[in-house]
């Protein structure tokens, strides 16, 4: 069965090294998202797995056999191209028809196959139109199809929804799950769409620089990333320099710039540490008391509203209140901020400071 295995992973391309220390282990059926910033090495780590590259150092296993150099037609894979690359001579069912017919399918599953494929991505009425005759969007639907269709049990998917809309994307994203679930399939999926990566995987991998920086459940990355970057890139946060002033058995209180005082869960920290604070915009609520700030925008997000503030500590901070609230803001009013010291995180505050370590590049 097709788990996947990468161990101590480097691909150099000169001197622009794409991959370093590589060890991933992706459990057969599991649905693993590869997520990062444009850049980050995302391509070039799927193409090895899929052996379209070859590693510059270490290994990679498919169903605990050494593949590292294996060719992509032997390996036995569904791959999605991130440029798409459909056969341009044969038709949309000339394309998802393909893996069948080379699997020596049966009559009646190369018919089939098929078409529920097409099906499955709107594109039946398509199906005898050419790749250059289907819009970008289509021809990445039938190469998604193509690539269920070839009955392979290890699909790897190169950002595949990135050339559709925002709501066929969604109901794709689903589709696309419960299908690989109900084959039993295991899916790696690049992709640098954070909620793409959220709603459809059991486990997202986040890349950065072209090493991995953090690797856990949708929510676990969400709840309690283990550093700085996880939880800048994952969902939306606030970040508040300040230092250690004491760590209680049930809290700890952080000074900020400004001296206030604010409060986050008990931690390994010591009085005097420079910390950064993590807290979510939807966990801020303005007070009576609370950090003093003014209001610099205020963004219609349809079902909540975003406020951005500057605080008297000269920290940016967003938060979120319900489009059904009755009071109204304005920019330039001033607010109190508090938070429950349960839902803010902290981090040590990196050398090379807050915005270097969150950079994207
Ligand atoms: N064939 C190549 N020769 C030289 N450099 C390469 C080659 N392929 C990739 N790179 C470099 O390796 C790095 C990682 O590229 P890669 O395509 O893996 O990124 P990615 O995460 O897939 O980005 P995107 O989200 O934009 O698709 C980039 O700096 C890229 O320029
Ligand atoms: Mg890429």
């Amino acid at each position: 069965m097709p788990e996947v295995e990468l161990i101590n992973i480097a691909k150099r391309f000169g001197k622009v090294t794409a991959s370093a220390d590589i060890n991933l282990k992706v459990a057969d059926g599991e649905y693993v998202t590869i997520l990062g910033p444009s850049g980050c090495g995302k391509t070039t780590l799927i193409r090895m797995i899929a052996g379209l590259i070859e590693p510059s150092e270490g290994k990679v296993f498919i169903a605990g056999k050494d593949m590292t150099n294996v060719p992509i037609e032997e390996r036995d894979i569904g791959y999605v191209f991130q440029n798409i690359a459909l056969f341009p001579h044969l038709t949309a069912l000339g394309n998802v028809a393909f893996g069948p017919i080379v699997k020596d399918m049966s009559e009646e599953e190369v018919k089939s196959v098929p078409q529920r494929y097409l099906e499955m991505v709107k594109l039946l009425d398509r199906m005898g139109m050419f790749p250059d005759e289907l819009s970008g969007g289509e021809q990445q639907k039938v190469s998604l199809a193509r690539a269920l269709a070839s009955g392979a049990k290890l699909l790897l998917l190169d950002e595949p929804l990135s050339a559709l809309d925002a709501r066929v994307r969604m109901d794709l994203r689903y589709e696309l799950r419960r299908i690989t679930k109900d084959l039993g399939l295991t899916v790696i999926h690049v992709t640098h769409d954070q909620e793409e990566a959220m709603t459809v995987s059991d486990r997202i991998v986040l890349m950065r620089n072209g090493r991995i920086v953090e690797s856990n459940t949708p929510e676990a990355l969400y709840l309690s990333p283990q550093n700085l970057f996880t939880a800048n890139f994952i969902g939306e946060t606030n970040l508040l320099e300040g230092v250690v002033k004491e760590v209680l058995p049930d809290r700890s209180l952080v000074e900020l710039r400004d001296g206030t005082v604010v409060e986050a869960k008990p931690s390994k920290f010591r009085r005097g540490d420079a910390v950064v604070l993590s807290i979510r915009p939807e966990r801020v609520h303005p007070a009576n008391e609370g950090l003093n700030s003014v209001i610099i925008k205020i963004t219609y997000m349809g079902t909540y509203i975003r406020i951005t503030v500057e605080s008297d500590s000269e920290d940016t901070m967003l938060f979120d209140v319900s489009t059904s609230e009755d009071r109204v803001y304005s920019v330039g009013d001033r607010v109190n901020l508090i938070w429950s010291k349960r839902s803010g995180i902290l981090y040590p505050r990196p050398p090379e400071g807050v915005e270097e370590a969150i950079k994207l590049e």
